[in-house]
Parts: structure tokens; C-alpha cells; sequence
């Protein structure tokens, strides 16, 4: 009987009822408008809701379908973690920040935080493809206890690689070493799984290759094989997303897009699907997008799903429907109060021939803007968009339309840096 890790209120998933809405459609920049196809049979989903919900809501349709999941959720640091805004962030002046709600990672104990992951983690298995692999992201407050979990569920066999991402920067610890590396405990569904060898290979250290160039038989007898790149040993160095990095959305605990990178290389195919459902910032979706794999991308809170939708949007990415994880079948999402209709902008966002203009007065407030129209079915399709840099420069003045909806009444759509999301119709 291998070591099993018990605690009082450790349960299996119970089933939960509801549905996931989808809301809108979104077709970056037009790219994919008109569908030829119903909003459901998008592949790329970014889904609003408690993980626990959604999974189980995709169970019927993606139960051994999932390729590759990425799993990176609180740590069980008993920390609050903000969301930052744009730039103005020196970090020896935190009160200049601009904030935003963000995430918690507050558990009453060790037996709440399991009695969240665990649960979570049966049902992920459950969604992986026979030759799937789940990487799970945690660090040293809840990795042991991770590691006995995935063993129960996966069958200790099944563990492929404990992977340590090591970073640096500044930390208030004076008592022991600073605490700088991470651990990703990576799984696979059964002996057969996808590891792409090749795509992952990297240069071999220049000293290494001045070493075999002047000796084959140095090293322990094996000859590598310089030009083909050495396989990356299971402790990698990424530094961490900082201030000054482009990528950087102001997110917190974003992990870097390279880090993700070598998962999805290493453990998908182009047009596998790559499901995260602790999204944050949205860095799985946007480095699944622009390796040509589909993307599942789900998180509990407005600004994760926000941040993840500007990210895409400012990258290149395919169409994907916005969905929310809803217990209620017949609610008309269009018609919900999240986008709430105010036409006290009309004066402020005007139509030309094939244009929307946005008056400079409204700009500074506004974080994106949408302009589309509404299917018979409530959906709202997202045809044009302007958003945001996360670096806090305004977003255009100005949006071109579509040639084909230049005679349509649009609906322009509207999310303001404080998460107010208004509508207006304009004729
Ligand atoms: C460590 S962050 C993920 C960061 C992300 N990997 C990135 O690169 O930005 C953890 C995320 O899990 C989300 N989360 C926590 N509990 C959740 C739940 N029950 N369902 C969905 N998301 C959840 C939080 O809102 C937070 O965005």
C-alpha cells in the first residue's frame, strides 16, 4: 500500500450543476468574421468562474480530450496579492501605486487549501487525453503535500519530472537562504505521453563545447552532440516578470512567457489544446495562441479575465468565445448588468463613415473598447478592438469599422481602468 496523505475533510469532487454562457464572441481585429460555425464550436474558450464549476461543466465535452494543463494556483503563502496599473509603480514608492483588486491566498489551513486543490487536481486528471501531461506550479509552502496528492491520483509512476524554476530578487529574509526557486511537479496521464525532445533542446554551454572540441573523450565516455543542442536538465532559469519587462501586465505573480514556452513545446502539438485554469495574466493562453496550439484559459476573478482578454488582444490570436460559468439556465447574458447600457457617452463616442471616434477626454479612463453587434441569441460579437498598452499609454482616438457592418447600428463596448464596463448603441 503506498504512503497516502489523509486529512479529516478530504472528499472526492461532489457534481455541481450550472452552464457556462457564453457571452461574446471575440474576432481580434475582425480576423475569423463572419463564423461559419455556432459560437461553441470555438475551440478557444476563456471561461469566467470557479475552476471547480467550470471543469465540471467541460467534463462532457473535453473528459480525456485535454492534451496538456497547466496548473498554477495560490500557494498557500497566506498572502493578498493587488493587481498593479500601468507604470507609475517605482518600488520604493508603493504608495504611488495605482491598484487594483487582484487575488488572496488567505486559508483558514492546511485542510481548507487541500480541500480546494485536491478536488480540483481529480477532476484536471480526469480532462487529460491519454497521452496528456499536467504540470503542477507551486513552491515550498504546499509542494510536498502536492506531491503525495498527484501520486494518489496520477499513480506514482506516472511522475515524469520535478522541475525547480530558479529566479532572482530582493527579499526581506535575514534568518535562512533567500527562498528563490519554484517547483513544478509534471505528471502524465499513462506511460505513453508527448514530450517533444527536439523542440526543447538548447545550446550547449560554450565551455562544454570547447571542452569536447579539443577532446572527444572528455566528459564520462558519451560524445554529445554539439550541434543538435543538449536537453535542458530539470532546474531551469527564467527570471522573473519585473517592473521593466515588456511582458509584464501588472498582474501579479505572472510567471514568465518563456517559462511557458518550453511546457507547451515540450508537451503539446500545434493544435492540441492547452488548458489553464488559474489563468492570472493569462500567459499560457497568450504563448499557446502564438505557438499555434488552442487555448482553454479560465480564472476566478474580473481582472484575470480582463488582463488574459488584453493580452490576447494585443498579440496575434484567433478568434475565442468569452464564457462565464452560470448555476442558472435561462438568463440572456446580453442582457446581464456587466455591460449595463449608458448613453450618457453618446456626445463622447461618435460614428463617421467607417469610424469610431473617441472624444480625447474619455481616453485616459478607458482601459478597452469594443465595437460589434449582438446575435439574435444575445451573444455579443467583438469585430474591432482597441486596447490599452499595459504600459499605460491611452488607446487609439480612433476605430475603423468593418467594411461589411459600415451600414449596421454598432454596439460599442467600453471597460474603464477601475473595471466599470459600460455599452452604447450607435446607430
Ligand atoms: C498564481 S496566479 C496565476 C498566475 C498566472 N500563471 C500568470 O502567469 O499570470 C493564481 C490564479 O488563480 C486564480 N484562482 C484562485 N482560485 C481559483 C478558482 N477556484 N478558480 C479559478 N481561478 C482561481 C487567482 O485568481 C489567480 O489569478
Amino acid at each position: 500500500m503506498p504512503p497516502l496523505l489523509t486529512w479529516e475533510t478530504k472528499k472526492q469532487p461532489a457534481p455541481i450543476q450550472g452552464f457556462l454562457k457564453t457571452e461574446s464572441v471575440i474576432f481580434p481585429q475582425g480576423t475569423g468574421y463572419p463564423p461559419s460555425g455556432a459560437a461553441d464550436d470555438f475551440p478557444n474558450r476563456l471561461i469566467w468562474g470557479d475552476n471547480l464549476a467550470v471543469i465540471s461543466a467541460l467534463m462532457p465535452q473535453y473528459e480525456g480530450k485535454i492534451p496538456l494543463i497547466y496548473a498554477d494556483p495560490p500557494f498557500f503563502s497566506n498572502r493578498h496579492y493587488p493587481a498593479r496599473i500601468g507604470r507609475g509603480e517605482d518600488s520604493r514608492r508603493p504608495r504611488e501605486w495605482q491598484l487594483a483588486e487582484g487575488y488572496t491566498d488567505h486559508w483558514q489551513d492546511i485542510d481548507t487549501y487541500l480541500d480546494m486543490l485536491y478536488p480540483r487536481l481529480v477532476l484536471m486528471h480526469r480532462l487529460l487525453s491519454p497521452t496528456g501531461t499536467l504540470y503542477l506550479h507551486l513552491d515550498w509552502h504546499a509542494n510536498a503535500y502536492a506531491r503525495l496528492i498527484l501520486d494518489e491520483i496520477f499513480g506514482a509512476e506516472q511522475f515524469l519530472n520535478e522541475i525547480v524554476w530558479v529566479y532572482h530578487g530582493p527579499s526581506p529574509i535575514r534568518s535562512a537562504f533567500n527562498r528563490k526557486h519554484d517547483t513544478i511537479l509534471v505528471y502524465t496521464k499513462s506511460p505513453e505521453y508527448t514530450f517533444n525532445v527536439d523542440a526543447v533542446r538548447q545550446p550547449y554551454d560554450p565551455t562544454t563545447i570547447k571542452t569536447f572540441s579539443s577532446s572527444a573523450k572528455a566528459g564520462f565516455g558519451k560524445i554529445p552532440d554539439l550541434a543538435r543542442g543538449k536537453v535542458p536538465e530539470d532546474w531551469w532559469y527564467f527570471p522573473v516578470v519585473a517592473r521593466l519587462h515588456n511582458e509584464r501586465t501588472g498582474y501579479p505573480t505572472q510567471k514568465p512567457a518563456a517559462l511557458m514556452e518550453r511546457i507547451i513545446l515540450a508537451s503539446s502539438n500545434p493544435g492540441d489544446i492547452v488548458a489553464d485554469f488559474f489563468c492570472g495574466s493569462g500567459t499560457t493562453s497568450a504563448m499557446a495562441a502564438q505557438l499555434g496550439r488552442h487555448f482553454i484559459a479560465n480564472d476566478i476573478t474580473w481582472r484575470a479575465i480582463h488582463t488574459t482578454k488584453n493580452r490576447l488582444l494585443s498579440g496575434s490570436c484567433p478568434p475565442f468565445i468569452q464564457q462565464v460559468f452560470d448555476s442558472e439556465k435561462n438568463l440572456e447574458i446580453g442582457e446581464q448588468p456587466n455591460f449595463p447600457v449608458n448613453p450618457d457617452w453618446a456626445g463622447m463616442i461618435t460614428r463617421k463613415a467607417e469610424s469610431i471616434e473617441i472624444d480625447s477626454l474619455l481616453l485616459p479612463s478607458l482601459d478597452s473598447l469594443e465595437a460589434g453587434v449582438y446575435t439574435p441569441d444575445h451573444i455579443y460579437h467583438s469585430i474591432t478592438q482597441a486596447v490599452r498598452p499595459f504600459r499605460r499609454k491611452t488607446i487609439p482616438p480612433r476605430l475603423s469599422i468593418p467594411s461589411h457592418l459600415v451600414k449596421h447600428p454598432i454596439v460599442v463596448r467600453m471597460t474603464m481602468i477601475n473595471g466599470k464596463q459600460e455599452q452604447i448603441l450607435i446607430e
